[in-house]
């Protein structure tokens, strides 16, 4: 146990995701997590009177969370520190007619969402969660799920059927061999024995559910792992780690400082952003508009705003992996363990220039944590994140930064567990401090 008490930061995170097997509920966990600091939860539908020093957060559509601590300044005078990350991770989702029966087995029809590493979903004791939509009372509501449980699995072809698995790698096919094994049929229709598997879990009738998203998790716990315990693995390191990072710097700030504080975590990264919710939909830009608007009459007030104001895009990095040297590049390799990583890409894909670079590189030395720099190898396409979209959309400085990782996108994912204590640190000295002026 010794080891767990060395990285107590990790700890947390592994929690937190064992607690969150869906972006609806990462969400709700980090509002009730918000609400027992006491912040406020406030409605987009609503007039909203902020009082310089408190904390709110507003919810999207239950997966995307903005929480703010107002400053002693407004923020036309000293900008909003701002951190975002996303909430959700590549996986598997469950159709709406799902059941595919077949010799008294029953398999769920899914889709991928995102870019998942699809043979890491074989042979794992597969649970699900997510949200439905019913109909209470002649009213709609909504109602996050979890099986308390493994209750579905893809098993793997036995080797002698597939004798060059080992040369030419596990593929799937997406449409007729992902679909996962639910069980065995009985006497309903597959469709409606799904149906009532769910409505017993939501401990309501079959035919009040209206609609749902699911997602299906690897059920496993989150551990630490290595003759120290000195590595971590879980599901949605990517990017739930970077969630926790973010409200956990935000809580640790007791006193409001002069500008204000804020984090947005957002749904659909992994699909592209663009939602009502999405990083690339106006849900920061409007919260952010609407706070100038309470604070001040001076309609400019939003723009002098962001040009005070920081970004920090928190994503995961690339850390170097030995059995796969040849695909990093040498001068860039980041290591776990090694501290925070500041992602840069001249074509803009990670939205860090060398201003926003020095900053964050300046914040490290003051919190006393090295830092690292990744570059991806440049005859390979480079990924992206929430970084450029928002520094776009709203015209702020902004940087991607990131904790080193291994198995991005797998369903079991691995990280170094000193690492996010680390980013937890640079993370709250920004949030400390009043933002540079350039
Ligand atoms: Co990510």
């Amino acid at each position: 146990m010794s080891q767990l008490n060395a990285y107590p930061e990790a700890k947390e995170l592994l929690n937190f995701i064992d607690r969150s097997p869906s972006p609806w509920h990462a969400a709700a966990n980090m509002a009730e997590q918000l609400t027992a600091a006491g912040y406020q939860q406030l409605n987009e539908s609503d007039p909203w009177s902020l009082q310089p020093g408190s904390g709110y957060f507003v919810i999207r559509d239950e997966s995307s969370l903005i929480a703010f601590q107002l400053g002693a300044e407004t923020p036309a005078s000293s900008g909003f520190s701002l951190i975002g990350a996303h909430t959700d991770s590549p996986g598997l989702r469950v159709k709406p007619n799902p059941a595919i029966e077949n010799k008294d087995l029953v398999r769920i029809g899914v889709e991928v969402y995102g870019g998942p590493i699809l043979a890491t979903f074989v042979d794992r004791d597969l649970g699900l969660a997510g949200r439905l939509v019913y109909r209470d009372q002649g009213q709609l509501a909504t109602r996050l799920v979890r099986f308390p449980t493994p209750i579905m699995r893809i098993p793997s072809l036995a080797i002698h059927m597939d004798r060059q698995v080992n040369t030419k790698g596990l593929l799937l096919d997406k449409q007729t061999q992902l679909p996962p094994l639910l069980g065995a049929a009985d006497e309903l229709p597959g469709q409606q024995q799904f149906r009532q598997l769910l409505a017993d879990q939501a401990e309501i009738e079959p035919d009040q559910i209206l609609s749902w998203e699911l997602n299906l998790f690897d059920s496993q716990p989150g551990s630490f792992y290595g003759p120290a315990g000195e590595f971590i693995a879980n599901g949605q390191l990517d990017n739930l780690a970077s969630c926790h990072a973010g409200l956990t710097a935000l809580l640790a700030s007791q006193e409001p400082g002069q500008q204000t504080r804020v984090c947005g975590f957002f749904d659909h990264e992994e699909v592209g952003s663009t939602s009502n919710k999405g990083a690339a939909g106006s849900f920061l830009a409007d919260t952010l508009q609407r706070i100038c608007a309470a604070l001040e009459s001076d309609t400019t007030a939003f723009r002098q705003a962001m040009a005070r104001s920081f970004l920090i895009s928190a994503d995961m990095a690339h850390a170097w992996n030995p059995a796969f040297a040849s695909s990093y590049d040498d001068a860039h390799a980041v290591k776990v363990n090694g501290g925070p990583v500041i992602k840069v890409n001249a074509s803009q894909r990670y939205s860090t220039e060398a201003v926003s670079e020095a900053i964050f590189a300046d914040l490290c030395a003051a919190a006393e944590v090295p830092v690292q720099r990744y570059v991806h190898r440049t005859d390979l396409p480079c990924g992206s994140t929430i970084g450029p979209i928002t520094a776009a959309a709203l015209g702020v400085r902004s940087i991607d930064v990131g904790n080193p990782m291994w198995s991005m996108h797998s369903a079991r994912e691995s990280a170094g567990a000193a690492d996010h204590g680390m980013m937890i640190k640079v993370m709250e000295q920004f949030l400390s401090k009043k933002i540079p002026a350039f």
